[in-house]
């Protein structure tokens, strides 16, 4: 399975509501090209986890990096890996709006990254680490009861 990350800033008139709209199709495109992964939007940032077939994820990549909806793309890191990370998810979302104790937890993580890049003890979205905690509390996070 070939992951990649990137991250980018959502240009300032995609809103939370046009995101929701925009990750519907995503969801049904994905979805269609097999592909899973996970968005995260940090205070108009965004960072994305894709992964699937090499040439399905790099060429919807190249597909992202023309929309115009956010700006200043910087690749993260890519690999090759076992499995997936997300395979329960056509596209994992979180925008860190909610607060219960996951969502605190993974924006100290993700803000770690985004506005302490200094602090080389948090694990970095390059890492698998990362992305395995961020799958942990966003499934915790969608069974309340548990
Ligand atoms: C931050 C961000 C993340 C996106 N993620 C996906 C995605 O995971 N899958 C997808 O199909 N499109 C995604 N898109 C939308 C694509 O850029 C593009 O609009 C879409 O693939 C076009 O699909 P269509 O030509 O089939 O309409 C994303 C766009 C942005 C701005």
């Amino acid at each position: 399975m070939f992951c990649l990350i990137y991250r980018s800033v959502a240009t300032s008139s995609f809103r939370r509501q046009d995101i929701q709209q925009m990750l519907d199709k995503a969801r049904v495109k994905n979805e269609k090209l097999g592909i899973t992964g996970c968005l995260l939007f940090y205070e108009g940032d965004f960072i994305q986890y894709l992964e699937g077939n090499q040439i399905k994820v790099l060429e919807l990549y190249d597909e992202i990096k023309k929309d115009e909806r956010h700006r200043d793309i910087e690749l993260i890191s890519y690999a090759e890996r076992e499995g997936r990370e997300f395979e329960r998810w056509d596209m994992a979302y979180e925008d860190f709006l909610g607060d219960n104790d996951q969502i605190t937890f993974l924006k100290l993580l993700i803000g770690s990254y985004f506005e302490d890049a200094e602090d080389t003890s948090a694990p970095h979205p390059a890492s698998m680490p990362f992305w395995q905690t961020v799958n942990k509390l966003l499934t915790a996070k969608s069974k309340p009861n548990v």
